[in-house]
């Protein structure tokens, strides 16, 4: 039996004996003595009688165990040309300064802090911060327009907000304090306290009485002590888009999430403490949380925090001259990226001008992985590619393969075999389990390993109606695939509204609820197409009242501008056009699926149910004159 099926099978035989084991690797103030409480499920509880904390865990431990001048953090931001590194001991004493500033505010364990930060160090510290002392924190993507932050105001009630004063994209300074204040005014929730850091690139204009300065706070704060948490208090909620404008607030536990992370490492990375491990994505996301921040630190590595893109910044070697610069051994990122970098330097010219031979390997996440960015990414860097399968909700990989413990052969497409304590199966819509190579939906039996999502905030219904009603003893993971006679998992769709555009996780439900309150608008439809670069993009097709004799342009610039400004420039809503109808199934239910797949040219067979078919015709040619489907 080979190493790998013979780790997977102990971790399903005897889940709790398997966890408690890798639960030895962490630091507990109270080491726990049960592993799983089903007392309550789907509501699994890991760990229930341990105390840990998670700042500890990724600080104190390493500066108390030989680590404290090793570098931490190597913070490299192209975009404002500045570099800095952080030891333990340097995050430590800021870490204890930035908690002590929160607790000399009032904050205690288990209230809501949101962090609406751009990529620097202060992010990551204003996250371990909360972790010192129990404070749950809620990181807010800054792609994201103030009122998608106004509705995770409203959602998590935050007593506090930690900002800055303005992010950077290329060519452009986006200031916060005036999003960040436009939230605050929309909220119904407000905040007592927001503490704004004055980047350079923008001042920000601060409100009386509830905004205070960052550095100065910082600087006179009492520094704060790690107290010890109980295994299930939350760390975090991070939202996530659902099926409609309210996102989802998937809740990490906070010991799950440390031994599960910790395990990942060595196994699946083979990353060893001390290794220099690059996660090229944003703190906003899940990969920022687990692997730019909490893993790494968690596994005494070096993380790096890049503030600047695949491309542009200054060209397509940038990530060739981080790695080669900071002796980076393992990067992940999205295949979006290397999508981009492939685009402007095919030949990979750029990469000959750097020594990138200290990289070991190469993982990929956030969105299906297609066959020719993984094989250009093999030949050029000549290091394992792996793609791995991901949600917000689980924390970590779902499916990966392992090279701490046995690398499995790759097949391109898939994101090789099931991690520890992943029972996966594909089901048909009547719960039977499909034959290999048959799609179906993606679902895993319960209970999900330690470091999967314990609730969502404040929606416990939602959490068993979205994830565990569908198929009894199983979590649907929203996910359609197959899995191969060898076992492999091919992940090929989502089964719900949620598309992937750039490695982002997006609804376009929230979008069509944007569109559809546009007072010109009577009906409309957002899809995901085939995007060459970003994978997938969001398509709207609109019908207008009868009577509106506005020009359709004039209405279509509107709602991209809606868009931008409601959910935020992330959303990348730019293909939008005007139709007569939109198609439908007798019942009423709009045909999404034959629109998508005439953007996307495949073939596809008029649906039985269709009210009136010569509709399709008209929905093609619309899609024609916005360019779909695209010509590679
Ligand atoms: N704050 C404010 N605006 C942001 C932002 C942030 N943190 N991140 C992105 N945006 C804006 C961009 O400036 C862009 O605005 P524009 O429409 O005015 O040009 C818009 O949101 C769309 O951004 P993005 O999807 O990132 O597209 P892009 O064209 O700027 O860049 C890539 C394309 C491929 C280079 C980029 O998506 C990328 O680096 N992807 C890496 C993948 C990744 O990090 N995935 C995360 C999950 S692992
Ligand atoms: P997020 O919660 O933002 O991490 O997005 C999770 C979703 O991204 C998953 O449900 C998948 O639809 C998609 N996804 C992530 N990683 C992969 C992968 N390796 N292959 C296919 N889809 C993926």
């Amino acid at each position: 039996m080979s190493d790998y099926q013979a780790l997977h099978d102990a971790s399903l035989q005897d889940q709790p004996g398997f966890w408690l084991e890798a639960a030895r690797q962490i630091h507990w103030y109270q080491e726990p003595t049960v592993a799983l409480d089903d007392a309550d499920a789907p509501f699994y509880r890991w760990y229930p009688d341990g105390k840990t904390n998670a700042c500890y865990n990724a600080v104190d431990l390493h500066v108390n165990t030989g680590r404290a001048e090793q570098t931490a953090i190597i913070y490299d931001s192209p975009i404002t040309g500045s570099a800095a590194k952080l030891s333990y001991r340097d995050l430590q004493q800021r870490v204890q300064q930035v908690a002590g500033m929160l607790a000399d505010s009032g904050i205690i364990a288990g209230d809501r802090v949101i962090i609406y930060m751009p990529m620097v160090p202060e992010a990551i510290i204003g996250m371990l911060a909360c972790a010192r002392i129990g404070a749950i924190h809620s990181v807010v993507f800054g792609g994201f327009a103030a009122n998608e932050l106004a509705v995770r105001i409203d959602d998590c009630t935050p007593k506090a907000i930690l900002a800055a004063s303005c992010g950077l994209e290329p060519g452009r300074v986006v200031e916060y304090k005036p999003l960040l204040d436009s939230a605050i005014n929309t909220a119904t929730h407000k905040p007592d306290t927001c503490f704004i850091l004055q980047r350079p690139q923008a001042a920000a204009s601060m409100v009386d009485g509830r905004d205070v300065d960052w550095t100065d706070a910082e600087t006179r704060a009492t520094p704060a002590s790690c107290v010890e948490i109980d295994a299930n208090h939350p760390l975090y909620i991070l939202y996530t888009s659902g099926t409609t404008g309210q996102p989802k607030g998937v809740v990490r536990d906070t010991a799950g999430g440390i031994v599960s992370l910790k395990w990942t490492m060595k196994n699946i990375y083979g990353a060893e403490p001390g290794d220099v491990y690059w996660a090229a994505s944003d703190v906003g996301w899940v990969v920022g949380h687990s692997y730019i921040v909490y893993a790494p630190l968690f596994h005494g590595n070096t993380t790096v925090l890049y503030e600047g893109k695949p491309v542009g910044t200054p060209d397509p070697g940038a990530f060739w001259r981080v790695i080669s610069e900071h002796k980076v051994k393992v990067l992940f990122t999205a295949p979006t990226a290397f999508r981009a970098i492939k685009k402007e330097d095919p030949n990979g010219e750029y990469l000959k001008k750097y020594d990138t031979s200290c990289l070991e390997s190469l993982f990929l996440a956030g969105e299906r992985c297609d066959p020719d960015t993984l094989s250009w990414a093999e030949e050029k860097l000549a290091v394992p590619v792996i793609d791995h399968w991901w949600q917000t909700e689980t924390g970590s990989s779902i499916c990966t393969n392992f090279l701490g413990v046995e690398v499995l052969p790759i097949k391109p497409g898939s994101p090789t075999k099931p991690a520890p304590g992943y029972d996966l199966d594909v089901l048909d819509a009547q719960g039977n389990s499909c034959p290999a190579g048959e799609i179906g939906a993606l679902v895993a039996r319960s209970p999900l390993p330690p470091g999967t999502f314990s609730t969502l905030w404040g929606a416990p219904e939602r959490y068993v109606s979205s994830y565990f009603a569908t198929f009894p003893g199983y979590y649907e993971t929203g996910d359609a695939g197959y899995i191969d006679e060898d076992g492999y998992v091919f992940v090929m769709s989502r089964t719900d509204d949620v598309i992937n555009v750039a490695g982002h996780r997006l609804s376009t439900g929230a979008m069509e609820e944007v569109l559809a309150a546009h007072p010109d608008i009577a009906e409309c439809a957002v899809m995901g197409a085939a995007d060459a670069l970003k994978g997938q993009i969001p398509v709207g097709l609109l019908v207008l009242n009868s009577g509106c004799s506005r020009s359709h342009d004039d209405i279509c610039t509107e709602v991209v501008q809606r868009v931008r400004d409601e959910i935020g420039p992330v959303a990348a809503f730019k293909k939008v056009t005007v139709v007569t109808r939109l198609p439908k199934t007798r019942s009423g239910k709009i045909l999404r699926a034959t629109m998508r797949a005439i953007a996307d040219g495949e073939d596809w067979k008029m649906p039985a149910t269709i009210d009136d078919p010569t509709i399709l015709d008209e929905i093609g040619e619309s899609l024609g004159q916005i360019g779909y489907p695209q010509q590679s």
